[in-house]
């Protein structure tokens, strides 16, 4: 008999629809103690979530995010909302003693997120932020390599994330999907929204980063807001490059711009180490390319390794090898590992903790890149 987790859901949203996915087919994969229960669900718009319940298999729906996370029959609050709420929503739910997962980035600012480790940890409960990206098998085993010390030295790291959808000067900013655009409910642009992941995956196989030196720009400086109907200035950055020094003594460089016509998610990797090199892209995200410098010179060259065998992390609980996965089954992976770690009481990473080094080093590319400035990673 597994144990049940009651789920309590703020935002019908991309990510409420991605997150839902993963609670409904993670027992159906990965044998665990733990079961998810789709037990409410919450956002403004009553009849339009009542919908969604329907859609997903919720049984309740509220309209109110405070009285959701007050409710008692709720095990685990999952934040789904633009960023801005990220930090109520999270202290809310940890006086009530209950799990947070919450979506990157874990806060507007880091001084948010410490806010935020503080009260979880206070609080002693168990808790998670939704960097997806490190549960993809071809990045899991891109970690792998690293550790097992095949790369060797890693004098480079390089990461780029880039979209094209805010060229037009005539998109508005704020409200309903716009949001990302609204400083006031993004916190950043690019560098909160795909940076952000860039950085997780950074440090999570190359370790942290010390100190950064960035450009940022907003190519459009003005847009009609959407809630308040008027022209306003845009405080986000559209586009943003760092050059990043990380602790091990290697060096990065991360791009990311929603400026750069016919990408729609381009986010690339690439690890350069004494010995050998990998390169992923999310384009084609069940691949993995691995240059080893030790082979036969003969046959030496990149290897595109399809990261589809039962040996490759995750694998063995889906098809058979050669049959690939996507984008949606990494939430199912974050989710199965989130509940193991909850039956063997070992925390399922990246937690509040771990998520906000990746809040530090988006402040330090954002004060660098306002004052010219190398900044340091506090
Ligand atoms: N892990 C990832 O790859 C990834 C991808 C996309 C978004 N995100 C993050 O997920 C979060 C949500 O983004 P999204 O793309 O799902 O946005 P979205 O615009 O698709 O959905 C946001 C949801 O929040 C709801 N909402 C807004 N204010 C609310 C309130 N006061 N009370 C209740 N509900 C409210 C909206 O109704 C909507 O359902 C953001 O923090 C974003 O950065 C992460």
């Amino acid at each position: 008999m597994k144990k049940k987790l009651n789920v309590g859901m703020i935002g019908y949203g991309f990510m409420a629809r991605a997150h839902s996915n993963a609670y409904r087919k993670v027992n159906n994969f990965f044998d665990l103690q733990y079961q998810p229960v789709l037990k409410a669900v919450c956002a403004r718009d009553e009849a339009k979530v009542k919908i969604f319940a329907e859609t997903w298999g919720y049984e309740s729906v509220e309209t109110d995010w405070r009285k959701l996370v007050e409710r008692k029959d709720l095990d685990v609050i999952d934040i789904c909302v633009p960023n801005n709420l990220h930090r109520d929503i999270a202290l809310a739910a940890a006086r009530t003693g209950k799990m947070i997962l919450c979506e990157k980035p874990l806060a507007m600012s880091s001084q948010e997120g410490a806010q935020m480790v503080t009260a979880i940890e206070q609080a002693g409960v168990a808790n998670m932020v939704w960097y997806n990206y490190r549960r993809l098998p071809a990045v899991t085993l891109a970690k792998k390599l690293v550790e097992e010390g095949r790369l060797g030295r890693i004098f480079h790291y390089r990461a780029v994330f880039l979209q094209d959808w805010t060229i037009s000067a005539d998109l508005p900013q704020g409200g309903t999907a716009l949001w990302r655009l609204d400083v006031a409910a993004a916190g950043s642009g690019v560098t909160g929204d795909l940076l952000a992941h860039c950085i997780d995956t950074a440090i999570w196989i190359n370790g942290d980063i010390s100190r950064v030196t960035a450009m940022t720009e907003t190519f459009v400086k003005e847009r009609k807001h959407n809630l308040t109907g008027k022209v306003e200035p845009v405080g986000i950055d559209d586009a943003c490059a760092f050059l990043a020094r990380f602790k091990n003594g290697s060096l990065g460089t991360f791009e990311s711009t929603r400026y750069a016509r016919g990408h729609k998610a381009l986010y690339t990797f690439e690890i350069n180490g004494e010995k050998a090199s990998i390169q992923w892209d999310l384009h084609d995200l069940h691949r993995l390319a691995y240059f080893d410098h030790r082979d036969e010179g003969v046959l030496r060259g990149w290897r595109s390794i399809h990261v589809t065998d039962g040996e490759h992390p995750y694998m063995s609980q889906w098809w058979v090898p050669g049959l690939q996965i996507g984008y949606e089954h990494s939430f199912v992976h974050q989710v199965a590992d989130f509940l193991d770690g909850l039956a063997k009481n070992r925390p399922a990473s990246p937690t509040f903790r771990d998520a906000q080094e990746t809040q530090k080093v988006c402040d330090a590319v954002l004060k660098s890149g306002s004052t010219g400035q190398w900044a340091e990673v506090v």
